[in-house]
């Protein structure tokens, strides 16, 4: 499994050369003018949720690859309406897709779409794919239910966000990584905006006395797990 950073809380993930692409926010972050959307491929586009920072660029790019659209119901029909391939889900809910298997979970934090309309409940995905699992949180505030995920899978990384102000920060982010039960963390959400600048070295060294590891990717950069 690659992932790769697009900046603010925009991912690609490639599982078996299939691409999925996570809340793509790329084209009005002034941090990430480097990336061209065009040449970024989706076969499946994952939304958290409907704020303006996470769908931005969602109908440019699935216009030009006909991926298909992965969120709540809410946001699924508003797609498919426009005439977008889409596949609605809701919290709790899990389906085998060609990559591997996505859980939506609940997340903590509103979802309206950018003119006001309802853009259902937020939510994160727990994504199953090639051996290696990964949690999205999404944007939300650290919550119990983060603790019922490691009763039923192995996360081998955490994706949360550390920016605070919108979202949980890196205190609740260290305690959320507790209850996910997993040590390797990479963060998002931060920096993008002045409410959410973090002192890196800072986020690192505060995560590394609680002996876990806080990846923070320059805008483009790829792991591999
Ligand atoms: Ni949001
Ligand atoms: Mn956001």
């Amino acid at each position: 499994m690659k992932i790769t950073f697009y900046g603010h809380a925009s991912l690609g993930i490639e599982v078996n050369e299939i691409h999925i692409l996570v809340d793509p926010f790329i084209t009005a972050n002034e941090k990430a003018s480097h990336i061209d959307i065009n040449t970024i491929k989706a076969d499946y586009i994952l939304l958290t949720h409907a704020h303006q920072d996470h769908i931005l660029d969602v109908e440019t790019i699935a216009n030009r690859t006909g991926a298909v659209i992965v969120s709540n119901y809410e946001i699924v029909t508003h797609y498919q309406k426009k005439g977008f391939e889409g596949h609605p889900m809701n919290h709790g809910g899990s389906w085998d897709f060609k990559f591997g298997n996505v859980k939506y979970v609940n997340a903590i934090h509103t979802s309206s779409f950018p003119d006001g309309s309802y853009g259902g409940q937020p939510g994160g995905f727990v994504i199953e794919g090639e051996h290696k699992n990964i949690y999205i949180a999404g944007d939300t505030a650290i919550t119990m239910d983060m603790k019922l995920i490691p009763l039923q899978i192995k996360l081998d990384l955490a994706i949360l966000p550390i920016g605070d102000n919108f979202t949980m920060g890196i205190e609740d982010a260290i305690l959320a990584s507790d209850f996910v039960q997993c040590d390797k963390i990479l963060g998002y959400h931060f920096d993008t905006f002045g409410y959410i600048e973090i002192n890196h070295e800072e986020a690192k060294r505060k995560f590394f006395d609680k002996n876990k590891d806080l990846m923070l990717l320059d805008i483009g950069e790829s792991i591999e797990l």
